[in-house]
């Protein structure tokens, strides 16, 4: 379903409610910058709009802000797997190992009850930060009306043109469909659907064996279902370093997970009781079939541009619909793209990062986004956090590097903890020892892997981090022994 499809369901109290405000609103307001899209780079620019003390307004057209990542995209889907590792802890008999003895029942409507809580406290979040820094949101969808204005259709149908100095396209993303395999979020579903099953599927199977299946995989894994991932490549993860890719793919293995790689599905049948999948070797050969009572399609994301109203300035879109930028300008003066509609990761991180450069520079200061320092997390367990080169891209680039490496079945507060699992390697320039790239898998990844962003952004050597006092017992030091890894003097593996 498209995003203006999910938009269009609003209750018509609400719809009534809006079209009271759209007849109240001035009808063609003017800001200094209006955005299109409430989402982590939409909201994000426009509280720092709202700081700098710039007249801003936000277009959204969902019923809340955040959008993909607080509705239905990074908040739910770590809701759902904080509450599953939770239930598989009991359920395994990890808990009563430790002396914790429980007996697990799930309860699948309160772990989604919860999750929506969550969310829905989140976005109303964004509203207050709004009303704090006197941004304004627009509810409706917005397009590019010629130069300067953007005309927005609420929900009741009406309209209203917003004229602007700047205006920041955050449109976002939207799953990528598979040809041969329709979403319908019943049988077959997207990331959207796989956040709010309301059984477990008994066997799901997760076609693209990147972030967002082996997160829902996970999740769905551990609260029962049999879980076969299917994925074109001969490998899991594909960006990520390869040894840390193949650690992760072993202990996703170990947990139940099945793998089907090298494989890609050519058709799928839905019934009302589930899927018939037909596969075939990606480099072609005999088809096999695999039933499936839900399958998961998640084979990437792509720019969400649909009705932007791009043709009214001349804005083009490359091959895959993506929207060019230089600093975040578009290729028409006062228009600026951030987020997942333009290129780099899609992560919500990275598009609150263009988001603040980008406003930084339309009130005139100058800024910067440092692209070879954004952290990845994949929120398995464990997790894998990732920052700067990997391996073999460095091997690519003909970079000499050296290598330091400490497993966590080294580091004693993760021994403790029985969460053993894993490693920190640290990569530095053979000859300056500069920090070029860190890959973590084990505990606590994801908040560790902060660290090596500040050392990395003061340009660090792997010296400096084996020689900062780390506290004990944690697990940030392993950060530190890999460190001295690098140099062949680890301590403690
Ligand atoms: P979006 O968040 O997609 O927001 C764009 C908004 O624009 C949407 O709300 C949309 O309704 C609105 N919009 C579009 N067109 C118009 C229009 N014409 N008028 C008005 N409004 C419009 N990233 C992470 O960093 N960490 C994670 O853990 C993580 N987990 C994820 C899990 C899942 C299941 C998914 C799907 C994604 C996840 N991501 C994660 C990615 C993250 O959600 C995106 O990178 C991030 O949301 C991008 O922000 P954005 O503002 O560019 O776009
Ligand atoms: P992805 O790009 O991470 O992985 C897609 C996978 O599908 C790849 O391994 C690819 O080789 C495979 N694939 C592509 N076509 C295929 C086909 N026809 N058959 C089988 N496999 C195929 O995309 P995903 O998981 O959909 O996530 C989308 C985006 O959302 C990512 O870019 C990610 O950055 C973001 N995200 C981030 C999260 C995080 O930061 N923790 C969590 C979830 C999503």
């Amino acid at each position: 379903m498209s995003l203006r499809a999910v938009g269009r369901g609003c209750f018509r109290g609400q719809a009534l409610r809006i079209r009271h405000f759209a007849e109240e609103r001035d009808m063609s307001e003017s800001f200094d910058v209006v955005i299109i899209g409430g989402g982590p780079g939409g909201y994000n620019a426009a509280i720092r709009a709202g700081q700098l003390g710039l007249k801003v307004a936000c277009v959204e057209g969902r019923e809340t802000l955040g959008g993909t990542c607080l509705n239905v995209g990074c908040m739910p889907s770590k809701a759902l797997l904080h509450a599953s590792e939770l239930y598989e802890a009991a359920a395994s008999g990890e808990l009563n190992s430790l002396g914790v003895e429980v007996q697990p029942k799930l309860n699948l409507e309160q772990m989604m009850k919860q999750k929506d809580a969550s969310v829905s406290a989140l976005t109303k979040g964004i509203e207050f930060l709004f009303r704090k820094n006197k941004a304004q949101w627009i509810k409706g969808w917005g397009r590019l009306d010629g130069p300067g204005k953007v005309l927005v259709t609420h929900a009741d149908g009406t309209e209203t043109t917003l004229q602007a100095r700047d205006i920041v396209l955050a449109s976002g993303s939207e799953p990528m469909p598979l040809p041969g395999v329709t979403i319908d979020n019943k049988r077959i579903l997207d990331s959207t659907g796989a956040l709010a099953l309301a059984e477990v599927p008994k066997h799901l199977v997760v076609i693209g064996a990147g972030v967002i299946g082996l997160e829902l995989g996970s999740v769905w894994r551990r609260l029962g279902s049999e879980v076969t991932v299917v994925e074109y490549l001969d490998r899991i993860c594909p960006g990520l370093d390869d040894e840390t890719a193949g650690a992760l793919k072993r202990t996703l293995g170990k947990q139940g997970i099945n793998f089907k790689l090298g494989s890609k599905v050519v058709s799928a049948q839905a019934s009302s009781a589930g899927v018939e999948l037909a596969l075939e070797p990606a480099a072609g050969g005999a088809t096999e079939t695999l039933a499936a009572d839900y399958v998961l399609v998640a084979i990437g994301r792509r720019p969400y541009t649909e009705g932007l109203g791009l043709e009214t300035v001349g804005i083009t879109t490359d091959k895959r619909g993506m929207l060019g930028n230089q600093q975040h300008r578009s290729e028409v003066p006062g228009i600026w793209v951030i987020g997942d509609v333009t290129s780099g990761p899609m992560l919500a991180h990275k598009a609150e990062d263009e988001a603040i450069a980008c406003i930084e520079r339309i009130a005139g200061h100058a800024a910067e986004v440092n692209y070879a320092v954004i952290p990845s997390v994949i929120y398995t367990k464990p997790e894998v956090a990732s920052v700067g080169s990997s391996e073999q891209a460095l091997k690519e680039q003909g970079r000499a590097y050296k290598v330091g490496k400490f497993p966590f079945t080294a580091n004693s507060r993760a021994k403790i903890n029985h969460e053993a699992e894993g490693f920190v390697k640290v990569l530095a320039d053979e000859k300056t020892d500069q920090i070029l790239g860190v890959h973590i898998i084990g505990p606590s990844a994801g908040e560790l892997i902060g660290e090596y962003c500040v050392a990395m952004e003061f340009a660090a050597s792997a010296e400096d981090i084996a020689l900062i006092c780390h506290p004990h017992p944690t697990r940030s030091e392993a950060l530190r022994q890999a460190a001295m890894s690098v140099h062949g003097w680890a301590m403690q593996g």
